[in-house]
């Protein structure tokens, strides 16, 4: 057994709880406290001395460092989304340009508001065959870092949500060829690295920071996540600052003892659990091939897409449009028989499957799909690639003055050839499908407005069904 300090200090208060004159406000009151309060501890008072004096956080950090390889580790309860951020604070200065996959998670973009940049947006190629997101060729970033010399770093999404994967290795050294750190969103792949027949992480393949959810493809309670970093190109103390500034004062113990967890697990038994979801998963995706007209994307999308090196083989991505089933019709009918998929719209369905699940439950999962999808059968229609992989944005602020500026709301006819206010996301995958400062164009809206219909999730604007849209006000 690895050790896992700060799981075993939760442990240890659970067993002795001091009577405590802190917060949490419940108190550990057995009169007001039920069986999920009970697990409610926070990190400093609980877990941790409240003056963090007692070193358990900074050894549990330093454990994920060593076996990442990285010079520097924060764990986060507020996912993610936190570290995007706070990466985007570290990175370069207000006004400074970065180059950034287009087909970043809006926690980014927000993290450009944040801190005052200028993306110069490349955007990955797209599979024919599927419409998905496929890899972003090295050559596109270096014409953009060629044609902007001032670009402070490069920011990628590794792996895709749809689980491709491309060179990062070549890109890092691309990146530093240009002088600049590579700094990769890896939130769905805490697990690579881990097992032979999976790719590198992005710190082994040479990124500079990266930052995963440990509650995605690894063990830890939701909202658990991870910034790792290597200090040659990257302002360690300055990430520190940010990370930490973005980050709650109150984190929660139990999240941060799952990451423990999770890192203690992938070090004793990741290869022989991950080795597990990849064979099931291979399992599951034979037997959807069986089925007619139904997509199913596997390794052979790496060798139709050049700038792919691989598809994740723990990653099981369906298309839908050949068979004529409604995917959210689908999807209903299987949630109502206790499946729930991570990603379901019209057309692409994307069952997450990480080193928790067993050759059960991916059975199971198959069988359902396979049997919903049957009694949906319909006419096949044409793949309509989701506007979120193929948007290709015209900008004419920098986010954060369009964020900022005077706004209005008019209809979304009106809104065409106006700058974007607001951003509009279809949820999941999460990536804007238009964002402020960017011109709004009427095919986007189009097809966003068709998304919505067809059932697709549209979140964080102010008007889901996109009737109208916030516009910066002209002058
Ligand atoms: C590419 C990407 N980055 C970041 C995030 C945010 O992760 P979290 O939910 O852990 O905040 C997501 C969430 O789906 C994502 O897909």
């Amino acid at each position: 057994m690895t050790d896992t300090p700060l799981y075993d200090a939760y442990r240890r208060f659970l067993e002795d709880p001091a009577t405590p004159f802190t917060v949490p406000g419940h108190k550990r009151n057995p009169e007001l406290v039920d069986e999920l309060l009970a697990l409610d501890l926070p990190l400093y008072g609980a877990v941790e001395a409240l003056d963090g004096s007692t070193g358990i956080l900074a050894r549990a950090e330093r454990l994920v460092g060593e076996l990442w390889g990285a010079d520097w580790c924060g764990f986060s309860v507020q996912g993610s989304s936190h570290g995007n951020m706070a990466i985007a604070l570290t990175l370069a200065t207000p006004g400074d340009k970065v180059v950034v996959a287009r087909t970043l998670h809006k926690s980014l973009f927000f993290g450009l508001v944040l801190a005052g940049l200028e993306p110069v947006w490349v955007r990955p190629d797209i599979d024919a065959e599927t419409g998905l997101t496929a890899g972003m060729p090295v050559e596109r970033v270096e014409a953009a870092l060629a044609a902007h010399p001032d670009a402070k770093a490069v920011l990628l999404v590794e792996p895709s949500y749809v689980g491709g994967v491309s060179d990062v290795a070549a890109h890092a050294r691309a990146a530093h060829a240009h002088g600049v750190p590579l700094a990769v969103d890896a939130a769905w792949g805490a697990h690579l690295g881990f097992h032979p027949l999976l790719p590198p992480h992005a710190l082994q393949a040479g990124a500079d920071v990266l930052v995963t959810s440990v509650h995605k493809h690894i063990t830890g309670f939701t909202q658990s996540s991870m910034v790792l970093a290597q200090r040659e190109r990257i302002d360690l103390e300055r990430l520190e600052a940010a990370f930490e500034g973005l980050h709650t004062t109150s984190p929660s113990g139990g999240i941060m003892a799952s990451i423990d967890r999770a890192r203690a697990l992938l070090q004793e038994r990741g290869a022989e659990l991950l080795g597990v979801a990849i064979d099931e998963a291979e399992r599951a995706r034979e037997r959807f091939r069986q089925v007619e007209g139904l997509g199913v994307v596997g390794a052979e999308i790496a060798g139709r897409s050049p700038a792919l090196l691989m598809h994740d083989p723990t990653k099981i991505v369906l298309t839908l449009a050949g068979t004529g089933a409604d995917g959210i019709a689908v999807a209903d009918v299987l949630e109502r028989r206790g499946i729930t998929l991570e990603f379901a719209d019209r057309d692409t369905f994307c069952p997450v499957i990480t080193l928790g699940d067993t050759p059960g439950t991916i059975a199971r999962m198959t069988d359902e799909i396979i049997r919903a999808v049957e009694e949906h059968r319909g006419e096949p229609r044409a793949l309509v690639p989701l506007t979120a992989w193929t948007v290709d944005p015209v900008t004419a602020m920098l986010p954060r003055d369009a964020f900022f500026a005077d706004h209005e709301r008019v209809p979304a006819a009106q809104a065409v050839g106006r700058i974007a206010a607001e951003s509009v996301v279809p949820y999941p995958p999460g990536i804007p499908a238009l964002a402020p400062g960017e011109v709004v164009q009427a095919s986007v809206v189009e097809a966003l407005q068709a998304e919505a219909a067809a059932g697709t999730s549209i979140r964080y604007c102010g008007d889901p069904t996109l009737e109208t849209i916030l516009v910066v006000r002209e002058p």
